[in-house]
């Protein structure tokens, strides 16, 4: 069973994307709002018997029945208004984290937790501690969706397919987020090759910042961090051991220890099956480090 905690806007939109996939017989959709996960969960089940998919959808406020989940995700907590950055959202979140973990630990010691809530890597770190699972049964969506951006408009300024584009964003999930235009190649060719310097400055800057411009516009990203945990959860479900950038817990790695934050990983039926490290030059360096001690201080306030 998959089970989801937070039944808003991107825990109902994943539930979708997750049962159109067929990647679970069985989806729990939790909240503490009664009605709205039984709402959200019929309302997808009607759409499912019409495409004659054979996954169960339930909604419930019971914690208790996310008992022998092997996949939970945390998607519980206040989104930011426009205006507002993701840590503005920290003490209201690592609250409701908090509760939420601990049910965790209770109901299914043995799941893969995913983390959703905002300031993403602060609240996989608190998730890790409060659960005391080991660090690879732990990981934080937020660099997956970064990502998405950033082929998006890797794709727009280079004119050709997105298919063919291959690339990789770390760090913080957050205002220091490092879009690696190094790491990023065009079907194997080094982007560099398509990208001027000056371009290059503008696709990274805008992945930073557009999802600011969309909740200026709409109130809230939805579909695409839906998307992003439907991907994380296809690499686990099918065990892949697929490399993608995930917020998880580094001891030395990076240089950098007792800490969550996106690096780049294997995921598979263990979760975080490998961590991998990269050479990153001064500039990539200073904006990593930058994302440490920012997420380094957000957790520091914190009570855990
Ligand atoms: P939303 O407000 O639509 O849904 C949040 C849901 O959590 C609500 O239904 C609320 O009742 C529920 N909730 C609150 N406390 C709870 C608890 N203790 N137990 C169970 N449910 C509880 O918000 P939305 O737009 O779905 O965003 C959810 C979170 O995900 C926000 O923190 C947002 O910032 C974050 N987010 C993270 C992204 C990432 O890339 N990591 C991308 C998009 C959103």
């Amino acid at each position: 069973m998959i089970t989801i905690v937070g039944s808003g806007k991107v825990g109902s939109s994943m539930a979708l994307q997750i049962a159109m996939k067929e990647l679970d017989k069985n989806i729990l959709l939790l909240d503490i709002v009664e009605g709205l996960p039984q709402g959200e969960a019929m309302d997808i089940t009607h759409l499912l018997a019409e495409r004659g998919i054979d996954v169960h959808v339930k909604g419930s406020n019971d914690y208790g029945e996310m008992r022998g989940s092997n996949i939970v995700v945390i998607v519980a907590g206040v989104g930011r208004k426009p205006g507002m950055t993701r840590m503005d959202l920290l003490n209201t979140n690592a609250s409701i984290v908090k509760d939420v973990a601990k049910k965790v630990a209770e109901y299914a010691k043995d799941c893969t937790i995913i983390t959703v809530t905002n300031p993403l890597d602060p609240m996989t770190y608190v998730t890790l501690k409060v659960t005391n699972f080991k660090p690879n049964k732990v990981m934080g969506m937020g660099n997956m969706l970064d990502l998405s951006r950033f082929k998006s408009f890797i794709a727009d300024a280079i004119k050709l397919s997105e298919h063919s584009i291959q690339a990789l964003v770390i760090g913080e999930h957050g205002e220091n987020m490092l879009p690696l235009i190094r790491y990023s190649s065009v079907s194997g060719i080094p982007l560099t090759k398509f990208l001027s310097n000056e371009k290059a400055k503008g696709v990274v800057e805008s992945t930073r910042k557009v999802a600011a411009e969309v909740i200026a516009l709409k109130g809230a990203t939805i579909y695409a961090p839906a998307n992003a945990v439907t991907h994380m959860v296809d690499a686990i479900v099918k065990d892949r051991k697929e490399v993608m950038p995930v917020a998880t817990y580094l001891n030395g790695e990076y240089g950098v220890k007792d800490i969550c934050i996106g690096v780049p990983a294997a995921i598979g039926a263990n979760g975080v099956e490998q961590i991998i490290e990269l050479e990153l030059d001064a500039e990539e360096k200073m904006w990593f480090m930058k994302g440490v001690e920012s997420v380094k201080s957000a957790v520091s306030g914190l009570a855990l």
